[in-house]
């Protein structure tokens, strides 16, 4: 079967010439007028950054010009799962191509063989203070772990740039592999479970599910498969977006991917996903589990009045439904809980999920969408299957990062620019406007 490098390999000169066509045939035409407002507003509606395995805009993602739907159709699936593959989806994002069942199986086998921590990155992350946050932990060990960096070993050995794409995709596919297993092993040391070796009879989510004690939840495993697809990549958001600016001075994968698990640490981005679950908590505890619309609307108005934000709802580029909310409530009526407690914890969310955009639209000003997004639901699912919140931002991590690693790997087989665009204050600006 085509290994992953040599599918990258083939589709990289007709990438490199149509680089080339834009720079030579377009290389002075305007594709946006700036406005003082995308300046003061973080870029927003500003299509600015290259990316080369998805498309985004208020509409929505595209991936390789194929929406979630298309693709949930078009990949293969593992026997006995009806969920998009992740691995699958990895390949399709590096390669626009979908892989042949065999393809994914020996690429899976690949990524599979590449899980396991070195010793002495076993012996540092068993080594952390079990009352050290998840998060923290996680970012140390990757931090750690960039002594292996293959790509940084080739830059110092002075490799050739057209060849450092091989390296970063070394780089990648072990990250792809190994943070899955550190969030597995930080979760088996602080919750004092064995550790499990990784077998190639298993796929990324099901192993790690059998890490951390749920070898026999087939639908917690179908949930990981599920959202690990859906987050690979959702353009350039803060996270993607930190790891982009990281990568371009050629920083290494891991200390890349560190840089975005910190930047999905701030509110207003990943960590939004176990914000919300504490938020539908504490209106639980308030009002009770049976708690009328009246009441949530009540609540959450009085919220409002504080000038707090409710997580989950509204997003800095869509202006339609969020297509892996819709994936994620579709989850919930294929596989609905046996627990009956689990099923009125769920529908209150879906509840909180109707009445909050009203209120949002009515007291906030200037919001132009007040619905829901996926991270609206996603932390409460986590939640209800067990999944504490502290270790809600490494799940999602272990699929953002690899999905933004295929980008660095294609940056570096374009040979793309390091990022720096120029800065100017607000005085200059006025300067500028007014001289129009
Ligand atoms: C994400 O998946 O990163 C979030 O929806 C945030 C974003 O796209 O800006």
């Amino acid at each position: 079967a085509v290994s992953i490098f040599n599918a990258v390999a083939q589709r990289i000169p007709s990438r490199i010439a149509l680089a080339g066509k834009l720079l030579t045939e377009h290389r002075q035409s305007t594709i946006h007028e700036l406005t003082v407002e995308n300046i003061l507003h973080g870029l927003r509606g500003t299509p600015c950054l290259l990316w080369e395995i998805s498309e985004t805009s208020p509409l929505g993602i595209k991936y390789h010009g194929k929406t979630v739907t298309e693709l949930n159709a078009l990949l293969p699936k593992w026997p006995m799962s009806t969920q998009i593959s992740p691995e699958a989806m990895l390949w399709f994002l590096y390669t626009a191509e979908i892989p042949t069942p065999t393809q994914l199986k020996h690429f899976s086998n690949d990524l599979i063989s590449r899980a396991e921590l070195p010793l002495d990155a076993q012996t540092f992350c068993d080594g952390l203070s079990t009352d050290i946050p998840a998060d923290t932990q996680i970012i140390m060990t990757l931090s750690f772990l960039s002594r292996y960096s293959k790509f940084t070993a080739a830059v110092t050995k002075g490799a050739h740039k057209n060849d450092l794409w091989k390296y970063v995709l070394e780089d990648a596919l072990d990250i792809t592999a190994r943070f899955p297993m550190i969030l597995s092993r930080i979760y088996a040391n602080v919750h004092g479970l064995p550790h499990q070796p990784w077998s190639i009879d298993l796929d990324l989510a099901a192993n790690y599910a059998r890490h951390i004690g749920r070898e026999h939840d087939t639908d917690y495993t179908e949930f990981t498969r599920m959202c690990w697809s859906l987050y690979m990549d959702h353009g350039t958001s803060v996270s993607a977006h930190a790891m982009r600016l990281v990568s371009s001075a050629w920083t290494d994968p891991y200390l890349t991917v560190a840089s975005g698990y910190i930047a999905g640490t701030g509110p207003l981005h990943a960590k939004a996903i176990g914000d919300s679950v504490m938020f539908n908590l504490a209106l639980i505890s308030a009002l009770g589990p049976n708690a009328t619309k009246e009441d949530i609307a009540t609540h959450v108005g009085q919220h409002l009045l504080g000038g707090k934000i409710v997580p989950g709802f509204g997003h800095a580029l869509l202006r339609v439904p969020d297509a892996r909310l819709v994936a994620l409530t579709n989850f919930l009526e294929t596989h609905p809980s046996s627990d009956p407690k689990v099923d009125d914890f769920l529908n209150l969310i879906q509840s909180i999920n109707s009445v909050v955009p009203p209120l949002l639209r009515e007291k906030v000003q200037g919001m132009r969408n007040p619905h829901p997004n996926a991270d609206a639901l996603s932390g409460s699912i986590l939640h209800a299957y067990g999944v504490p919140v502290d270790f809600m931002l490494s799940f999602f991590a272990c699929s953002r990062a690899p999905g933004f690693l295929v980008q660095q790997v294609w940056d570096r087989a374009l040979g793309l620019s390091m990022e720096r665009p120029l800065s100017l204050t607000m005085d200059e600006l006025l300067a500028k406007a007014e001289t129009k």
